[in-house]
């Protein structure tokens, strides 16, 4: 990391952290909380001052080829700024053509062309890729419920990940490989633990604060004259991984493809370079299917791993309910309820209306539970024949 480059991560630790949680108690404080433009001025200017005297210092040094994590960390942090900005409506992307933030927007666009990623900051800068100084890690506040959520989207993404590693291994096994059950139940546990921390969110977040003090961090904003959506805990690869290998979603599926196809650049390269690996492989679901044809003549493990292909299924199934119903409920569509028509857009950290989102993300839901449903791809015949065939009853 250059000095300048260290200098400026020294400032995003400390006051740019500190500005944001004194905005955050400010604003929480008054009657309507959703308004940034009752108070705090000074506050704002102090942040936009700071933040931009540090990153034109970084601009004008230009490309010190530190390698990618250097890079990479430095277009999170000046992601956070921007981000910062948004939330705090010191730039607004519906009012302007192009980001004032022009220094900002310059470094961040050429370190993501560089990188292959977009020039914002995105959920590993905050989760996976985000080095903790002293046990203490980059956020944009103090703020107990912004740990709270980034400690759980952490491990979270972290458990996917464990899943979508132990059944990208079944693929050079297949699914009459007498190893591949333990692949089976590596992956289920994963997707257990997925389960249980996301109760533990549930159960601990403080959802007004959630709502009015952290989310709005994630909203999109503009770098240069493209506006990029907000990021959210779904940027990585794991959790599509785990879709296509199961089978639940097929890449062939054009509005799942279309889902794929927009995040890419909101996740990491080698994340980029696993999800397009699993997009050309064939299904446990397929393989499962054409082991049924002639069944005597898959082996001894065949019945046994297809058991636990129906366990992992239901595994996934289950944490993708827990987040549309639960964290999405709770969090966001129900605050959302109570909330000032005039605060509605932008609500969501995509962009689109909150129906629109609700709509897409139920379908990811649908999918993932292979519920009965003929207007979606959803594999629940498929399902059904198989647990039909093997005497598997649902859970
Ligand atoms: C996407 C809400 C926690 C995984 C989304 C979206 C919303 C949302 C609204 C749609 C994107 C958008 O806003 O534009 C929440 C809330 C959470 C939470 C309110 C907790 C307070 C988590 C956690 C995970 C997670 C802990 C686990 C890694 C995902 C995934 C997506 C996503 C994978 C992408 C869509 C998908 O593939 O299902 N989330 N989320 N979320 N979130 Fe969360």
């Amino acid at each position: 990391m250059s000095i300048n480059a260290e200098r400026y991560d020294e400032w995003i630790r400390s006051s740019f952290i500190e500005i944001n949680t004194e905005l955050e108690e400010i604003y929480f404080a008054q009657d309507d909380p959703a308004d940034v433009s009752l108070a705090g001025n000074s506050l704002r200017t102090l942040l936009h001052d700071e933040g931009r005297e540090h990153i034109t210092g970084l601009h004008n040094e230009g490309n010190t080829d530190e390698g990618f994590e250097a890079a990479f960390a430095l277009l999170g942090n000046v992601g956070l700024y921007m981000g910062a900005c948004r939330r705090h409506e010191i730039t607004e992307p519906s009012r302007e053509q192009s980001s004032p933030l022009i220094e900002a927007s310059g470094l961040a666009l050429h370190i993501g062309a560089s990188l292959g990623v977009a020039p914002r900051f995105a959920t590993s800068h905050l989760s996976t890729h985000n080095l903790a100084r002293d046990g203490v890690y980059r956020s944009f506040t103090k703020l107990k419920d912004e740990f709270l959520f980034l400690d759980f989207n952490t491990r979270g993404i972290f458990a996917y990940k464990r899943a979508a590693d132990a059944l990208t291994r079944t693929v050079p096994l297949g699914i009459t490989h007498p190893v591949t059950g333990d692949l089976l139940i590596a992956a289920r546990q994963a997707l257990e633990d997925v389960a249980a921390y996301n109760e533990q969110l549930f159960a601990q977040l403080d959802p007004a604060r959630f709502f009015y003090s952290v989310r709005p961090y994630y909203k999109p904003y503009r770098v240069g004259k493209s506006e990029y959506r907000g990021a959210n805990a779904g940027d990585f690869a794991g959790i599509n991984e785990i879709d296509l290998l199961l089978g639940l979603c097929q890449a062939e599926d054009p509005s799942y493809s279309q889902l794929l196809v927009d995040k890419f650049s909101y996740m990491m390269p080698e994340d980029q370079g696993r999800l397009r690996d699993c997009m050309r492989r064939e299904s446990l679901m397929d393989q499962i299917l054409l082991g049924l044809q002639s069944p005597d003549s898959c082996g001894e493990y065949f019945e046994h791993n297809a058991r636990l292909f129906l366990e992992v299924c239901e595994a996934h199934g289950h944490t993708a309910s827990q987040h549309h119903n639960q964290l999405v409920d709770r969090f966001i569509e129900q605050p959302s309820s109570v909330l000032d028509q005039k605060h509605m857009a932008h609500i969501t950290a995509s962009g689109p209306p909150l129906e629109v989102l609700m709509a897409a993300l139920q379908k990811l839901r649908d999918l993932r539970t292979a519920a009965p449903r003929d207007d979606i791809r959803s594999r629940y015949k498929d399902i059904a024949s198989i647990r039909a065939a093997i005497g598997s009853p649902h859970r």
